[in-house]
């Protein structure tokens, strides 16, 4: 009922060699993906045309950060109206990552913030893909459920129920992230549950349940299939293994 979904977020890694030789790759190699989860790829903002220009490319692109504000002087910023802009004809094009925990951690993003930035991409016809999630000592102290409930409310529920059907959500424990400790499949689809009980409570039933809620944080081939298996993971936003083609096409084929 739900979109199941793979997404690779590259960080800031990879060189235009390397890009052009992953997406190569990836698609001399398409007759091996077994799934059919909606495939997205998020590379630095800078490789955007490159990959939209790809030929035989039938995946999804996203950026990874976008401005909170129209347009203006804010110097090294890329507004939502730039990246809808950027490839209006093709229709590649469809994501945007928002409150990712490094944004949140390095770059000071607050939820405030990014419900603006929710709010531009929204405007411009762009899905936020929303992270959440909480640091390692909300866990030890238990508050981890209320960290996360306020991350969702305080940038999501200002929205109007159609709007909000135009969000994913990202579940990523930070102390998970990039660190080989993935979250077990129990811990994670108790925070997922959590996260579609908030939506029904405040949207209905029907809204909770037809948005993806994607985990991330250590996903890798030998883990996937057990976190995708859960009722509430709709699929995984994968770091460093998706920078591999091997690892990527394993993933996706683990639903
Ligand atoms: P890793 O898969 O490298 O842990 O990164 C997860 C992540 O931050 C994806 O956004």
């Amino acid at each position: 009922m739900r979109k199941k979904i793979v997404a690779g977020n590259w960080k800031m890694n990879l060189l235009d060699e390397e890009v052009i030789n992953f997406i190569v790759d990836f698609n001399s190699r398409k007759n091996e993906i077994e799934s059919d989860s909606e495939i997205i790829i998020l590379p630095a903002s800078i490789y955007l045309d490159t990959m939209i220009s790809m030929p035989d490319w039938d995946i999804k692109i996203g950026a990874q950060n976008c401005s909170q504000f129209n347009n203006g002087a804010y110097t090294g910023e890329i507004s939502a109206a730039m990246l809808r802009d950027f490839d209006y004809d093709s229709e590649n094009l469809h994501y945007c990552l928002v409150g990712h925990s490094e944004r949140r951690e390095y770059f000071n993003e607050q939820n405030d913030v990014l419900a603006e930035k929710v709010n531009r991409l929204i405007e411009n016809g762009l899905k936020p893909i929303y992270c959440c999630g909480e640091e390692l000592q909300h866990r030890e102290s238990e508050s981890h459920f209320d960290w996360v409930q306020a991350q969702i409310e305080e940038g999501l529920f200002h929205l109007k129920e159609e709007e909000l059907k135009q969000v994913v959500i990202a579940y990523e424990p930070v102390w998970a992230i990039g660190t080989g400790k993935t979250a077990t499949s129990n811990q994670a689809q108790e925070m997922h549950a959590f996260i579609r009980s908030l939506i029904a409570k405040k949207y209905g039933d029907s809204t909770a349940n037809s948005i993806s809620i994607l985990y991330g944080g250590s996903c890798k081939p030998e883990n996937a299939s057990e976190l995708f298996d859960q009722p509430d993971i709709d699929g995984g936003l994968i770091g460093g293994a998706s920078l591999k083609v091997d690892s990527f096409i394993q993933i996706i084929n683990s639903f």
